[in-house]
């Protein structure tokens, strides 16, 4: 691992902290799409917790969805990503969405991303909710693979960027009127770097590591939004968590995604009579939004176990799918042979820390992109395989913000906060146990289907947890109290809409509101709005 010093071109003597131009915290799509641009103007450094491909991008199966059929395909995938969104779709940020994304490709395709070809022509599929065929695909099933190996590729051998793995966020630099001025960060031998930046870009990805269920990462703990959410920044939306219909199921097994490439591909869904349930829940069966899948799976799964089923596609599943073949082969399961039993897991958020179409943030000189943001081009309710477009091309608009406001480098050595560490650390298997303790509950009262009584319940818990919340420097202390921050905002969210919508299913109130409304957490206090550039003009 390189050490910060040697990385940003500091004076590592120097104790004032280390500086660049600009500081991006995560190394997945969203991040490096950003480091690519701005290392055309300044130095950047990309700091990451894990190895550098670890990310939530490195674990995307079915692939990246884009209009590359010309214009009609780019309105339709515009309508389709507005229909999944149930009404709460920001329709510019959709609109640059679809319209960016194919340049944006063809950009990924230039470094030397290799999607699945077949004479010569892109391969696509099709995934629940898409009008038509528009996704590409890598290695079978391995696309966020791909593209993270191909763009961390490109991005080693620019100059101005340095890469730091192995180092966690611990807070953002606030100065005065709230301006970010870069981040505090615990390294890999548990040491506290200062980095100071002109520009901070958050892309630390999404928190699935909230629930117990899940099919995110361990790195997914949410830490861009807490650092955000303390810093002052405006989040929104943060009810609105995607659960994907279907993770592998099986007692001691993790929550591993079964992509749904495989119902694209003819996989069906049956109950524990063998009866295929989704042909009388939506029109578009087994194809329909996510959010509808995953409730009929969960209702079906009370009565025993869910499979898929694609015993009678007639076409070789190892070659298509090689990853999902080969982790279902470790259980003597078989697509070609075996039904799968899935149930659904924590997959995407949808909200997030609030920013414009650039990525801007309501804090000056801190920007978000990708998981960790909230431009609302989701809506209430992703469309399959538009999260890695996401992070492709809202990272690039973040970048191009970042280089635009020419954020002048306020480098006062008498601001430079101090960091005191805690005397107190508390034992690691404490941690450990406390996040379970957070994780299944939220899973138990905060997951797929909600109500008041559970999510007040889920509060109370929240309020005997604050007691014991991890104290020190630890990786997993700083992640612990990320995640608290994260469950609190998810809660009170929750607790507030009054509604069902998209992800978001309340059992006591399971029909929409007339008025589709944004939720803005904005310093304790929570709010509604119609639009978020509305949320974003009051809030800053
Ligand atoms: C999947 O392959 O089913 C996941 C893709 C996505 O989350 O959009």
């Amino acid at each position: 691992m390189p050490s910060v010093a040697s990385s940003v071109g500091s004076n590592p003597s120097d104790p004032r902290g280390h500086h660049v131009d600009f500081l991006v915290i995560g190394a997945g799509i969203a991040g490096l799409s950003a480091a690519i641009r701005l290392a055309g103007v300044g130095s950047v450094l990309v700091v990451t917790k894990e190895e550098l491909a670890e990310s939530n991008t490195s674990y995307a199966q079915g692939g990246i969805a884009v209009a590359m059929g010309g214009d009609e395909d780019v309105a339709l995938h515009l309508d389709d990503t507005l229909a999944a969104g149930d009404g709460l779709v920001e329709k510019e940020s959709a609109r640059l969405l679809v319209e960016q994304g194919p340049v944006r490709v063809q950009e990924l395709l230039e470094w030397g991303t290799s999607f699945d070809r077949e004479n010569g022509q892109l391969m696509l599929t099709r995934e629940g909710a898409h009008s038509r065929s528009r996704i590409l695909h890598a290695n079978g099933d391995a696309t966020g693979r791909e593209i993270a190996v191909s763009l961390l590729r490109h991005v080693r051998a620019i100059p101005n960027v340095r890469l730091l793995e192995w180092t966690t966020g611990i807070d953002l630099i606030v100065e005065q009127h709230n301006r970010v001025a870069g981040a505090i960060l615990l390294d890999g031998e548990g040491g506290i770097l200062k980095i100071y930046a002109r520009a901070t870009l958050l892309a630390s990805g999404g928190a699935g590591q909230v629930y117990s269920d899940t099919t995110n990462p361990a790195v997914a703990t949410g830490d861009g939004i807490a650092m955000a959410w303390r810093a002052g920044a405006a989040v929104v939306d943060m009810e609105f968590y995607q659960f994907h219909p279907t993770a592998f199921s099986a007692p001691g097994a993790p929550r591993f995604l079964l992509s749904e490439a495989l119902r694209g591909e003819g996989a069906i869904l049956v109950n524990a009579s063998g009866e295929r349930f989704m042909l009388k829940e939506h029109p578009l069966a087994e194809l329909a939004p996510r959010d509808v899948v995953a409730r009929a799976i969960t209702r079906e799964g009370m009565d025993g176990p869910v499979h898929l089923d694609m015993r009678h596609v007639a076409k070789d599943l190892h070659e298509r799918f090689p990853g999902i073949s080969a982790f279902l082969a470790k259980y003597h399961l078989d697509l070609n042979r075996d039904l799968v039993p899935v149930r659904p897991a924590a997959h995407y958020l949808m909200g997030g820390i609030l920013t414009d179409v650039h990525g801007r943030t309501t804090l000056p000189g801190l920007y978000a992109a990708g998981e960790a943001a909230c431009t609302g081009v989701h809506g209430a309710n992703r469309l399959a395989s538009n999260s890695l477009l996401e992070g492709l091309v809202f990272g690039a608009l973040a970048a191009e913000a970042m280089m635009a406001d020419r954020i002048s480098n306020l480098f006062r050595p008498e601001s430079f906060p101090s960091i005191s560490v805690p005397a107190e650390r508390t034992p690691d298997e404490q941690v450990e146990r406390w996040i379970e303790d957070l994780r299944n509950n939220m899973w138990k009262f905060a997951g797929l289907l909600r109500d008041a009584q559970g999510l007040q319940l889920m509060q109370h818990k929240l309020q005997a947890l604050a007691g014991t919340i991890p104290q020190g420097l630890s990786r997993r202390a700083i992640e612990a109290r990320n995640l608290y921050t994260v469950a609190s905002l998810i809660v009170t969210a929750a607790l507030a809409r009054c509604e069902s919508r998209g992800a978001h299913f309340r059992m006591d109130y399971p029909q929409h509101n007339a008025e589709a409304l944004h939720s803005v957490l904005y310093r304790n206090d929570i709010s509604f709005c119609r639009s978020l550039l509305e949320a974003f003009v009051t809030q800053q």
